[in-house]
C-alpha cells in the first residue's frame, strides 16, 4: 500500500507513537498533517524513551523523510527544541530527513497566553486545553490573521503582518484579560531569529507528498489526538482545533483524499480522555482508578492524569466510519489483564430510547447512560505474547467480540510499550 493514514480512534493517547514508529519501517516517509506540539506519541526503543510532540515519530528510523506538513500548527521554539532534544540523543535530525512546509501556520507568544488566559473566563465551558497555543493559531488562520512559516522568511512582510495582529492580540491581552501586553520589536527579533533556524527545513512539503507518491514511495501519515477530538466529527467543543482523522490529511498534507490507500485507527482495549467533554464510558470509581494506575495513565505533553473507562463501540464504529477505515489496532490489551470483569458500550440508552449510532448533533452527553456489554478476564500475563492463538481464550474472545461490534477486522494487538511487543493478525 503506498499511502497509509494511522489515526487515533478515540479521544487521543491510544499509543499511535509507538505504532507509528513500528510502522514506519516499512515507509518512505512520514506526514504530520495537523495538531501541534499538544499531542504528545511516546515511542520506547530499548531502554530509551522518546516523547516526540511535533516531529513525526519517523524521525526515530534512519533514511526517512519526515514531513511536518500545512496543516500543523507550528510552534517554532518547540521544533527547534524538539530537533536540540532529538540531536543531543545521538537522533540525526537535519533538512535532509526532516521537511516543515512553508506554508504551515506558527504560534506565536500570544496564541500560547490567549490559549491560557481564555480558559479562565469558559466557566463550565472550560476546555481542559493543553495551553500550547492551538486553538488561538487555527483561529487566526480561520480569520487570515495569521502568519506562516514562510512569512518568518521575509523580515519585512513579518514586520508588517506581526504589527498588525500584535495590535489586536494585545488590545485583547490587556484590556479584556487584564494581562501584560507583549512588545512588538521583541517578539519580532524573537520569531525572525527562530525563522533563520528553521530555513534549513522549510519546503514546499505538498509537492513533495505528492511526488513522493507519484514515485511510488511509501507513506504514512501520522494522525494527532483522536477523531472524537475532531473540530467537525468530534464532540464539539471539548474538541481540539483540527480535522484528526484520515480527513484532514487532503488539507493538510495538500495531498489528494483518492490517492489515501489504506486508513488503520488506533484504540486503547479501554478508553480514555484528558480534558474536559463527554467521555459516556467513564468510570469515576475504583475502575477507573484501577485502569489509570495499571495503564500509567497520565498525559505526555501535560503530565495530567487521565480520565479513564471502559471500551466505547459506540464511539469507535463511528470514528471508523468517518475515516473510511479499513481496520484498527488495539493497544494496551495488556493493561485488562487482572480484571475479572470486562466491560465494554454497546449502544446509548438517551431519554429511554436506545441507539447504536454516535449521536452527533447532542448538545449535552449529560443523559447518555451506556449499555455494557460484560465480558470475563484474564489472569495470565500477556506481555510477552507475539502470536494470537498464545493468548489466554478470554482475551481473544473480547479482541473477537470488539471486532464484530465494530465491523471492522483487528489488524494487530499490542500488549507492551515496547517496539517489539506487538501480534500482528494481517497488518
Ligand atoms: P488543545 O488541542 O490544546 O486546544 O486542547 C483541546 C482538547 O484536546 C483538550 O481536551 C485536550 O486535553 C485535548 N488534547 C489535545 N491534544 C491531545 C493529545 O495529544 N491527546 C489527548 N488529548 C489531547
Amino acid at each position: 500500500m503506498p499511502s497509509l493514514s494511522v489515526f487515533g480512534a478515540q479521544w487521543g493517547d491510544e499509543g499511535k507513537g509507538k505504532l507509528i514508529d513500528l510502522l514506519s519501517r516499512d515507509a518512505d516517509m512520514v506526514v504530520r498533517y495537523q495538531g501541534g506540539a499538544n499531542a504528545g506519541h511516546t515511542v520506547v526503543v530499548g531502554t530509551e524513551k522518546y516523547v516526540l510532540h511535533l516531529i513525526p515519530s519517523g524521525i526515530l528510523h534512519p533514511s526517512k523523510t519526515n514531513v511536518i506538513g500545512n496543516g500543523v500548527a507550528v510552534d517554532p521554539f518547540k521544533f527547534l527544541e524538539e530537533v536540540d532534544g532529538l540531536r543531543k540523543r545521538g537522533v540525526h535530525v537535519d533538512g535532509t530527513n526532516l521537511r516543515l512546509s512553508a506554508n504551515a501556520h506558527v504560534i506565536f507568544e500570544h496564541h500560547r497566553l490567549i490559549d491560557q488566559l481564555s480558559e479562565r473566563w469558559r466557566g463550565e465551558g472550560r476546555i481542559g486545553t493543553t495551553g500550547r497555543g492551538i486553538g488561538p493559531c487555527y483561529a487566526d488562520k480561520a480569520a487570515r490573521t495569521g502568519l506562516r512559516v514562510c512569512d518568518l522568511l521575509d523580515p519585512d512582510h513579518c514586520a508588517v503582518r506581526l504589527k498588525a495582529a500584535l495590535a489586536e492580540k494585545n488590545a485583547l491581552i490587556e484590556r479584556v484579560h487584564g494581562a501584560e501586553p507583549l512588545g512588538l520589536d521583541a517578539q519580532l527579533d524573537r520569531y525572525l531569529a527562530l525563522g533563520t533556524q528553521l530555513a534549513p527545513f522549510v519546503a514546499d512539503t505538498g509537492l513533495e507528498v505528492r511526488t513522493a507518491y507519484r514515485e511510488k514511495k511509501r507513506i504514512l501519515f501520522e494522525g494527532a489526538q483522536g477523531a472524537m477530538l475532531d473540530i467537525d466529527a468530534g464532540t464539539y467543543p471539548f474538541v481540539t482545533s483540527s480535522n484528526t482523522g484520515a480527513n484532514g490529511i487532503s488539507a493538510g498534507a495538500a495531498f489528494p483524499p483518492r490517492w489515501i490507500d489504506r486508513a488503520i485507527g488506533i484504540a486503547k482495549a479501554y478508553c480514555t480522555r484528558v480534558g474536559e467533554g463527554p467521555f459516556p464510558t467513564e468510570q469515576k470509581n475504583a475502575t477507573g482508578d484501577k485502569i489509570r494506575k495499571l495503564g500509567n495513565e497520565y498525559g505526555s505533553t501535560t503530565g495530567r492524569p487521565r480520565r479513564c473507562g471502559w471500551f466505547d463501540t459506540v464511539a469507535v464504529r463511528y470514528a471508523m466510519e468517518v475515516s473510511g477505515a479499513d481496520g484498527f489496532i488495539v493497544t494496551n490489551l495488556d493493561v485488562l489483564t487482572g480484571f475479572d470483569e470486562i466491560q465494554a458500550a454497546v449502544r446509548y440508552a438517551i431519554d429511554g430510547r436506545e441507539v447504536r449510532d454516535w449521536p452527533a448533533a447532542t448538545p449535552d452527553f449529560d443523559d447518555i447512560v451506556p449499555v455494557y456489554a460484560s465480558h470475563p478476564g484474564w489472569t495470565e500475563d500477556i506481555t510477552r505474547v507475539r502470536r494470537y492463538e498464545d493468548l489466554p481464550k478470554n482475551a481473544r474472545a473480547y479482541v473477537e467480540w470488539l471486532e464484530r461490534e465494530v465491523g471492522a477486522p483487528i489488524v494487530m494487538l499490542s500488549v507492551g510499550p515496547e517496539r517489539e511487543q506487538v501480534i500482528s493478525r494481517g497488518m
